[in-house]
């Protein structure tokens, strides 16, 4: 079975098919996603905190990330698989290119995730001229957190917006193929979505995005603490994992999710 591509992705947003994406970490819920069909499955660095319990994504290592990566391809058959560079994996274009590279060979990731807007463009360019596929990140920036004063909305005022959707479109120049827009105002989601050919996926970033991602231990509420206002408990009304994970695909793919109530 081949995987589903940047090709299908990028005909998806043209005919307006919603993509739909989850997190995961393991072989055992790769497997689970993909049999509720799907799109992406992102290994995010959040697995520093809802599986290593660690208070921010900042202490997650390469290792970690090739570990998890791994694992999670190997329960996986048709999904696209996205693994996050974290934090300082990236802070000049040849670490960068040594560090995708582990994640890609290694890790069996097809596509690398970095959070920022101008300061990565050199870093997604070479990266690209590599052959190595960049989701870029740009919102709501969790390997910032600290300078950001706590995971806040992003891109409230019209400066701030307008840097938002520039920085988009840089990142599509430079060669980024899909961007992850986290917690900014849907009007804002929307006005990304359509400024850029790559598709959007949004995550607290309004129901125009071309796609959605949630945490997936998030949207079964199993995250100690206050569920982010843009998640949704899936399990709560389902039950049972599977038909919890379906139910989102479903949503995301008819634009049920994220309902007003879940944007901002
Ligand atoms: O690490 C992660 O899970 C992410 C999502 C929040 C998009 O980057």
């Amino acid at each position: 079975m081949s995987r589903i591509n940047l090709t299908s992705l990028r005909k998806m947003k043209a005919e307006q098919n919603k993509i739909a994406v989850l997190t995961a970490y393991d072989a055992s819920f790769s497997h689970v996603l993909e049999q509720a069909g799907i799109d992406i499955i992102l290994v995010g660095d959040s697995l520093g905190m809802v599986i290593q319990g660690q208070e921010s994504t900042l202490p997650v290592s390469v290792e970690d990330m090739v570990y998890h990566t791994r694992n999670v391809v190997r329960g996986s058959e048709k999904a696209f698989v996205i693994a996050d560079m974290p934090f300082m994996s990236y802070a000049n274009p040849d670490q960068a290119i040594m560090n995708a590279a582990r994640l890609m060979a290694e890790g069996g990731a097809q596509m690398v995730k970095l959070e920022g807007g101008a300061i990565v463009v050199d870093t997604v360019k070479q990266l690209v001229e590599r052959g190595i596929p960049v989701c870029a990140h740009l919102g709501l920036l969790p390997q910032s957190v600290h300078r950001l004063g706590g995971y806040r909305v992003q891109g409230r005022d019209d400066e701030h917006a307008q840097q938002l959707i520039n920085d988009a479109k840089i990142l599509q120049d430079a060669g980024a193929d899909i961007l992850v827009l986290e917690c900014v105002p849907a009007d804002l989601g929307a006005r990304v979505t359509k400024a850029v050919d790559i598709p959007v996926i949004g995550i607290g970033a309004g129901n125009d995005c071309d796609g959605q991602v949630l945490v997936l231990y998030d949207m079964l509420g199993i995250t100690p603490g206050k569920r982010p206002r843009f998640s949704h408990d899936f399990l709560a009304d389902a039950g049972a994992i599977p038909a919890a994970i379906a139910n989102y695909v479903q949503d995301v793919k008819s634009g049920a999710f994220p309902s007003a109530e879940q944007q901002y």
